[in-house]
């Protein structure tokens, strides 16, 4: 749910509303700015001035019906120093922006986009400030009667209009953003969704609707998984009344031989625990165990819609975690589709038991170039990394560093971890192939050691989503609960490094 419109036009000064325009270090001015200034007799300047408003990063003067001239309002945002700003900073920069018009509530702003160094501003700076803005400016209000009076809550929709040199190329650069916009708003309003409406049902019926966008959808259903002798998955789902789903998402952009690659997410729309009950402060969280799945259906919308040159699989496994008279115990040994026998130690540690028959199922049918999961798998990756960075797990350096250096490029960062034979001894059993904790040291290691059994030696990446997937610390370009993780990360991996 989010409803910024963006424009492009030509670099001239708005006559009436709200113009924002960029400061540098010291408060530099651009030639519109120092336009204005002019046009208002120095208005600008004075205040600038009286402020001590220096222009430092994301630092906002705002100036109510200056004198001297036609506008409403007049805010000066900060670039700092506009040469070291990254790609990264760029999208900040337009999500402070966006914050600021929410706060002020303002329903349409022009935004003059010019360096105040001299320096003409890239197509995709410009597209990385709208981008930001429109990341920003979402909100979640399904189930408010009553709208309190905040940013989120400004007004309903904004226009933004950048005025910059060059504002074709950068309204087509925009383009394949947006697509990426739409793809992070339906991941945050998958995990932000209640769990009594996002149902595993009612998670797969959204994910169909891709079909408009021509990406192919299949619903597998359980007897369908049962027949596939999904033993491990569905051994989860068994103490819920909500029967879970398999969906399989296909995006065909690229050439029709190449082999595809894939990624699959954790699907958990409600972990209790099971019968292994979690406590209860703070179990509502758990509603977005399945960020990895809505990150997953997020991308297959974005690469979908902006028509992608790449053959992509997106494997969602949807269930729910209950307690129940059907609930499965610790010490049951169930059966995953690759043969291999799990004895149940925690029926918590469901995530891995969902993977283990996605995984093997998506390797074993599609062939795929590489598998890359996203799961909010452990607890202990948020005790290791903290919310900053995802836990990076994988069997290919060349994965590892493409994934890697995405994440410094958009900001959805990762940290890679160790595998090893020591860590997966851990996770054999006395009675079956492997159990499904391996002891409370190196619980996130001991997590992916136990998907990577079921990686056939395909290429593979595991990404803990845990800390960075739900109740996501606050930035400039997100204040909601998700912020819809991945999707830029796993979009720019895609583009960089397997599209044409
Ligand atoms: N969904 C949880 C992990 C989690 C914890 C996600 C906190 C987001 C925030 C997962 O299914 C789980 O319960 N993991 C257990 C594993 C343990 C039983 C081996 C954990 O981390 O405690
Ligand atoms: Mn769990
Ligand atoms: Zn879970």
């Amino acid at each position: 749910m989010s409803a910024a419109t963006i424009a492009f036009q030509k670099p001239v000064l708005p006559e009436a509303g709200i113009v924002v325009l960029l400061a540098g270090d010291g408060a530099a001015l651009g030639p519109l700015a120092g336009e204005l200034d002019t046009a208002t007799g120095g208005t600008l300047a004075r205040a600038i001035a009286a402020a001590a408003y220096k222009g430092k990063q994301f630092a906002v003067l705002d100036l109510i019906a200056p004198a001297g001239s036609s506008l409403d309002r007049v805010l000066v945002v900060g670039l700092g120093k506009p040469a070291e700003m990254t790609e990264y900073d760029w999208t900040r920069l337009g999500g402070a922006i966006a914050g600021k018009l929410g706060e002020i509530k303002a329903e349409a702003a022009t935004l003059v986009v010019e360096r105040p160094d001299g320096v003409a501003i890239e197509a995709v700076q410009a597209a990385d400030i709208a981008l930001g803005a429109s990341l920003r400016h979402y909100r979640f209000d399904r189930y408010k009667t009553k709208k309190k009076d905040d940013e989120a809550n400004g007004a309903k929709g904004l226009k933004l209009s950048l005025a910059v040199e060059g504002h074709a190329a950068a309204k087509k650069a925009w383009a394949g953003r947006q697509a990426v916009a739409d793809g992070v708003t339906i991941a945050r309003d998958l995990v932000i969704e209640p769990p009594n409406v996002l149902s595993p049902e009612e998670f797969a019926r959204r994910a169909k609707e891709l079909q408009k966008l021509g990406v192919e959808v299949e619903i597998l259903t359980e007897k369908e998984m049962k027949k596939l002798g999904m033993g491990a998955f569905l051994g989860v789902g068994q103490g819920s009344t909500r029967p879970p789903r398999l969906v399989v998402m296909r995006w065909n952009g690229g050439k029709e031989k190449d082999q595809p690659i894939a990624f699959i997410g954790k699907g958990v729309v409600f972990d209790t625990g099971g019968i292994s009950i979690k406590p209860a402060a703070g179990m509502e969280d758990m509603k977005g165990d399945m960020a990895g799945a809505a990150c997953v259906t997020g991308l297959m919308h974005a690469l979908a819609a902006r028509k992608a040159k790449a053959n992509v699989i997106g494997a969602i496994g949807l269930v729910e975690n209950m307690p129940d008279g059907n609930a499965q115990r610790p010490g049951d040994i169930v059966t995953s589709m690759s043969g291999q026998t799990i004895e149940i130690i925690n029926t918590d540690a469901e995530g891995r038991l969902v993977l283990a028959d996605v995984v093997w199922y998506v390797q074993d049918r599609f062939k795929p170039r590489f598998m890359l999961d996203l799961a909010t798998l452990t607890g202990a990756i948020l005790v290791a990394l903290g919310k900053s960075h995802a836990g990076l797990f994988s069997t290919s350096d060349e994965l590892a560093a493409q994934v890697s250096a995405a994440g410094e490029a958009t900001g959805e960062r990762v940290w890679r971890m160790p595998l090893g034979p020591d860590y997966d001894k851990m996770i054999d059993s006395t009675f079956a192939d492997m159990k499904n904790t391996g002891g409370r040291y190196g619980g996130s290691i001991t997590a992916a050691q136990f998907i990577k059994r079921f990686t056939n030696d395909v290429p593979w990446v595991h990404l803990d989503i845990a800390g960075t997937g739900m109740e996501a610390s606050a930035s400039e370009i997100n204040k909601a609960w998700s912020s819809g993780w991945g999707v830029r990360l796993l979009d720019r991996m895609v583009k960089d490094n397997y599209e044409g």
